[in-house]
């Protein structure tokens, strides 16, 4: 049963029991309605709403929505309540969140244990509260409270809300027991019952301006996102509209967001996140082990973001240099990212000390010998590599995992270098380590299933999105970007400035332009890697000409003030340069490319369908799982908009028959070889269906 019903003594206590997180689905509605209806004809003199389990109501059920509304609808079911003579009482317990939240606010009190949270974080599924948390929260916490709360979608403790008068008791004991007794407090205390909806603002009170300053604030952090700009007009609603006007608002305008793209995305990636962590075809019974002690192997940009991500999560570390010098300053620059992150408020300078307090660091081999697992983050470099993965071999106890941080190295042939390759896996972090979310774990021909299963459970216990990938150059996400950095290059050169290209990115929601990333991670990392390749695998000469010529003319990027752009020391903004538009033009010039105008639209299109085309060569090769998978590689790891629902998800959005002609029609202007439709993506055109359809089947 999702839904019981009890009396005890004068209470009748309503139970949800909906694992794993009490969701609000169709049996969950209806068995609450139908229990508060039948509490007001027994002998209870008040209701008490509790869950079982780990928290109470997370929300609505998300896997509900796009399709087919059952009702009754959450909305009807929160008038019952709210319309209920006998007083009801919300208990709430670990996180109460979206329609969870919002049905404890149609309650009239509302108790709860601490440390517990509650939020609405429907905006970042695209949504807005769509039961009355938009004119509820405003009534009972006011106005300003309301619009960050809602716009952040963060979470806050029950102890802040209940100063803010959104929790009327917080219980220390037993939550149940001290909720029945609050429930018979009540009963013998207020008269009236306690309704948000009877409460008006004072429009005297709103801050002049606040809703065009929140709306002009949230245009810039969430460019072009409709829910957050909605729920200010819905938060303006009801302040300026009876409670049932408003309401009308706030479901006009969920129902509204309810249908665009950018919810569909969002609830796309809200699953995909959630997915990709699941090994499919993993043997039954796995488990994985405990991992107690880490190593971490280079001290370098790479090495002291990871280690800061163990310490972070209290996993003791050791960080191995190659010498006392280099060690010195790794062990530095971690200092220097705790104080960095205590200033900007992320932990206070108590927290930073207990947490760096988890790093020591060694040059000694030996000091690994009781690690469970090691992470190598020393230069990009084979022979490195395999003197590094030598000697842990030898140090390491036997059943100790050993991960590589490679971005490009075949993972099998670092698992050959010793004798235990079931237990070699990679590890790839995104830079910076301890912020970015994603892990690519990349599975070796003889990884065991065991070792996967603990790299799974590892990441999530130091707050990463996993992501699983065989074993190819650059794997999912480096591999795509590849793809997408030549696009970029030859825009250029055929006649699109970086200004231009930046724009139309950033414009569409990525965080960062691919030029101004290129300045950002140095563009001499690049260009040392074209330089070992071979004339072959270099391809055509013009494709990164000008990448090449920045590189030397001394233009490196960020770390030397100048690259595609200028960079005035102290500040991180970027301005245009003239000499860059004239190297272009001389490039453009010696490899006989005359410069045309090329349109916004035209940008887009070729940098998304090179990510698309490559996506779909990954999932037909079996380098990633599923769709979803490339999706959460890219909006964790490459700032792609996440409202947009990552690569896959946008080429069914735009039509995989419109892509492959697109695609067909780009290589039929060009002539190159990368522009051959992906044979997946060409049977799907061809069958008319949608990439979520094939991985369903
Ligand atoms: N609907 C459906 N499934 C949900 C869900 C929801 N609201 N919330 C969580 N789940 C599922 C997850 O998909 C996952 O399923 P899986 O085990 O099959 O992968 C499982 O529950 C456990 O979730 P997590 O892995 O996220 O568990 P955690 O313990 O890490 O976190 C949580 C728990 C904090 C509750 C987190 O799940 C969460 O933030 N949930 C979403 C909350 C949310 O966005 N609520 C708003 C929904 S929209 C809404 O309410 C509209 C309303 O205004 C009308
Ligand atoms: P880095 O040059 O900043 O750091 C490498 C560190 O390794 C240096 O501090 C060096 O002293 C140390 N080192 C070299 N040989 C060693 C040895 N034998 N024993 C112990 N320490 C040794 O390099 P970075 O950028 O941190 O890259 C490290 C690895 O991570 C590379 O494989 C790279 O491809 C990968 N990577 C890099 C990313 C980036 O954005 N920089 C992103 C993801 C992966």
């Amino acid at each position: 049963m999702a839904v019981s019903y009890e009396l005890i003594g004068e209470t009748g206590v309503i139970t949800i029991d909906n694992p794993p997180v009490n969701a609000l689905s169709h049996v969950v509605r209806e068995g609450v309605k139908n229990a508060v209806i039948a509490a007001q004809s027994d002998s209870s003199k008040s209701v008490v709403i509790l869950c079982s389990g780990r928290t109470f109501i997370a929300g609505a059920d998300i896997s509900e929505f796009g399709k087919p509304a059952i009702p009754p609808s959450l909305p009807q079911v929160l008038s019952v309540i709210e319309s209920s003579e006998k007083p009801v009482i919300a208990a709430l317990h670990g996180s109460a969140l979206g329609g969870g939240f919002e049905l404890a606010l149609a309650c009239h009190y509302r108790c709860a244990s601490s440390p517990a949270k509650v939020g609405l974080p429907e905006v970042k599924l695209g949504l807005l509260p769509g039961a009355g948390g938009t004119q509820r929260v405003p009534r009972l916490a006011g106005v300003e409270a309301a619009l960050d709360l809602i716009t952040s979608g963060k979470p806050i403790s029950t102890d802040k809300a209940n100063k803010l008068g959104l929790v009327d008791r917080i219980i220390t004991g037993d939550l149940r027991e001290g909720a029945l007794e609050y429930a018979q407090e009540v009963v013998l205390g207020d008269v009236e019952l306690r309704k948000a909806r009877n409460i008006s603002i004072s429009p005297k009170e709103v801050p002049e301006g606040i809703f065009e300053f929140y709306k002009i604030k949230l245009g810039k952090r969430a460019r072009g996102q409709l829910a957050p700009q909605s729920i200010v007009t819905c938060i303006q609603a009801a302040v300026e509209l009876p409670m049932d006007e408003g309401l009308n608002k706030e479901r006009e305008l969920f129902l509204e967001c309810l249908d665009s793209e950018q919810s569909a995305a969002l609830r796309h990636m809200f699953f995909a996140e959630r997915t990709a962590p699941k090994i499919k075809g993993l043997a039954e019974g796995i488990e994985p082990r405990a991992i107690s002690r880490v190593a971490i192997i280079g001290g370098g940009t790479m090495g002291c973001g990871i280690a800061m991500c163990f310490a972070n999560a209290g996993i003791p570390v050791t960080l191995l240099e190659i010498s006392a010098d280099a060690l010195g300053r790794g062990l530095q620059i971690i200092d220097r990212n705790y104080d960095l992150s205590v200033k900007k408020g992320v932990f206070s300078s108590e927290d930073g000390i207990l947490k760096k307090g988890f790093i020591t660091g060694t040059t000694q081999y030996e000091d690994l010998s009781d690690c469970d697992l090691v992470i190598e983050a020393v230069f990009e470099s084979f022979e490195v590599k395999k003197e590094v993965f030598s000697r842990l071999d030898k140090v390491c106890k036997p059943e100790a995992i050993l991960a590589t941080n490679t971005s490009y190295l075949d993972v099998n042939a670092i698992a050959e270098i010793t004798s235990r390759p079931e237990n070699v896996v990679g590890l790839h972090f995104f830079s910076p380590a301890n912020i970015m979310k994603l892990l690519e774990v990349v599975r070796g021909e003889k990884t065991s299933d065991e070792v996967l299963a603990t790299a799974m459970d590892i990441a999530k216990k130091i707050r990463k999105v996993p992501v699983l990938a065989g074993v190819c150059f650059g794997f999912i996400g480096n591999r795509m970007l590849r793809q997408y950095v030549r696009e970029t290059q030859l825009c250029l050169i055929e006649g699109a400035s970086p200004e231009q290209i930046d724009q139309v990115m950033e414009g569409w929601g990525m965080a960062m332009g691919p030029l101004a990333v290129g300045d950002l991670s140095g563009l001499d990392v690049a260009y040392k890697a074209r330089q070992s390749l071979s004339d072959q695998e270099k391809g055509d000469p013009k494709t990164y000409c000008i990448a090449d010529a920045l590189v030397e003319k001394g233009r490196l990027g960020q770390k030397v003030g100048k690259g595609y752009y200028l960079y005035v020391a102290n500040n991180r903004g970027r301005t245009s340069d003239p000499e860059v538009l004239e190297i272009i033009n001389g490039q453009a010039l010696k490899h006989g490319v005359v410069r045309r105008e090329i349109s916004d639209g035209e940008i887009l299109m070729r940098l998304t369908l090179a990510l698309i085309n490559e996506g779909f060569k990954i999932l037909e090769e079996g380098i990633a799982q599923r769709p979803s998978d490339i999706d959460a590689v890219y909006v964790f790891g490459y700032g792609f908009p996440a409202f947009r629902g990552g690569p896959m998800f946008y080429a069914d959005q735009l039509g995989l028959k419109k892509v492959y002609e697109m695609i067909c029609k780009l290589q039929e202007t060009n002539g190159y070889q990368y522009w051959v439709p992906a044979n997946l993506l060409e049977e799907l055109a061809h069958s008319n269906k949608t990439l979520a359809e094939w991985a369903d089947s």
